[in-house]
């Protein structure tokens, strides 16, 4: 199979920031508490924006920064799990909004936080089997809409986004060799949908979670590593599903990842699920940090459960085609 690399990316947050200041006014919490237990210091979430415009606004700055045109692209996947419409798909909305070609094939796909390095996976599987060789994978999510305001031990974490990558697959690259699983599990992270007749809220037993990141995100980057007979060392960046600074924390000193080498900004954006690995990369990408060349160790975690990792590289930059 074809590899894919990453060839640009790119990212819209809601204009609307909800800081801690304003959550320990809304319900019994506190700055101190937020910022110690996590690190989130403020999030963004959708006022007047749709999750659709974010996904819009997030797509054409990846286009753009990739040199890509709509009609390039081959295959678009929307990892999400509050889109603003089940019907017509985020994907298919945006197949429209951003004039794709008819013959993209275009669907959201819902593996919560792990959504991105799933929808990672699936496009390179896909494009090997398509005509075209640039495919579209965003995150996005607008969590604001099913937080649970009566609990504020959840309340308080989540965060609306969107963030986009332009892929490219080509004869003779390297697979991202992407590593994943899944255990179906109703009791420790929970959304209820359409079908069940009840309110889709947040629910989660956040400590058994903290215990299922902190020890899957190790088994995940161990698993990626030997697929691709790497070592910790040969990674250029780490960029880790952006849950809690803590469980980051943890990994960072288990592995004794340098400072330069990983990154946080839950400080800002709080947890975006599907959205928080792309807006991390896009955020990045855009500053300079990673880049053409860049190997980049990606780690997902939650709900589902589901977990993944993935190595993948940034394109050198130039067409050659
Ligand atoms: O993205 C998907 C994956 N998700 C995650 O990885 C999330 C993982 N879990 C977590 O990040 C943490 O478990 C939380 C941040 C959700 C909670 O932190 P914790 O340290 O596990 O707190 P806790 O739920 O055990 O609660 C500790 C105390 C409790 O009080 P008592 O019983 O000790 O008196 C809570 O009632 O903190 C209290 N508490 C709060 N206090 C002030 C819970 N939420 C709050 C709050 N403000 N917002």
């Amino acid at each position: 199979m074809n590899g894919i690399k990453l060839r640009g990316t790119g990212s819209c947050v809601p204009r609307h920031v909800v800081t801690n200041e304003d959550l320990s006014r809304r319900m019994e919490t506190s700055d101190a508490w937020i910022t110690s237990r996590t690190g989130i210091r403020r999030r963004h979430h959708c006022g007047d924006e749709s999750a659709a415009e974010l996904c819009v606004q997030a797509a054409r700055a990846a286009l753009s920064r990739a040199g890509v045109a709509p009609e390039e692209i081959g295959v678009c996947i929307v990892a999400t799990v509050t889109p603003e419409d089940l019907v017509p798909s985020a994907a298919c909305t945006l197949q429209q909004a951003l004039g794709l070609p008819e013959d993209t094939l275009c669907f959201d796909l819902n593996a919560a936080c792990t959504g991105f390095l799933f929808a990672l996976h699936t496009m390179e599987c896909l494009l090997n089997a398509s005509p075209r060789k640039f495919g579209l994978v965003l995150g996005a999510e607008a969590l604001s809409r099913i937080i649970n305001w009566e609990d504020r031990s959840t309340a308080i974490l989540f965060g609306d986004g969107a963030a986009a990558a332009v892929v490219e697959c080509r004869e003779g690259w390297p697979s991202i060799g992407a590593v994943y699983g899944c255990r179906g599990d109703r009791t420790l992270l929970h959304v209820a949908g359409p079908g069940s007749g009840k309110r889709s809220l947040i629910s989660m037993e956040g400590t058994q979670v903290f215990k299922f990141a902190v020890e899957t995100i190790p088994r995940c980057m161990d698993a990626v590593l030997t697929r691709h007979g790497l070592g910790a060392d040969d990674v250029d960046f780490f960029v880790f599903h952006q849950a809690n600074a803590r469980i980051i924390d943890l990994v960072v000193r288990k592995y004794a990842i340098p400072p330069e080498k990983y990154a946080k900004n839950l400080e800002e954006f709080g947890n975006t699920s599907a959205a928080s690995i792309p807006l991390l990369l896009a955020q990045l990408e855009a500053e300079g940090t990673i880049g053409p060349g860049s190997r980049v160790l990606l780690v997902g975690f939650g709900g589902g459960l589901t977990w993944g990792a993935a190595i993948v590289e940034f394109t050198q930059g130039g067409r050659n085609d």
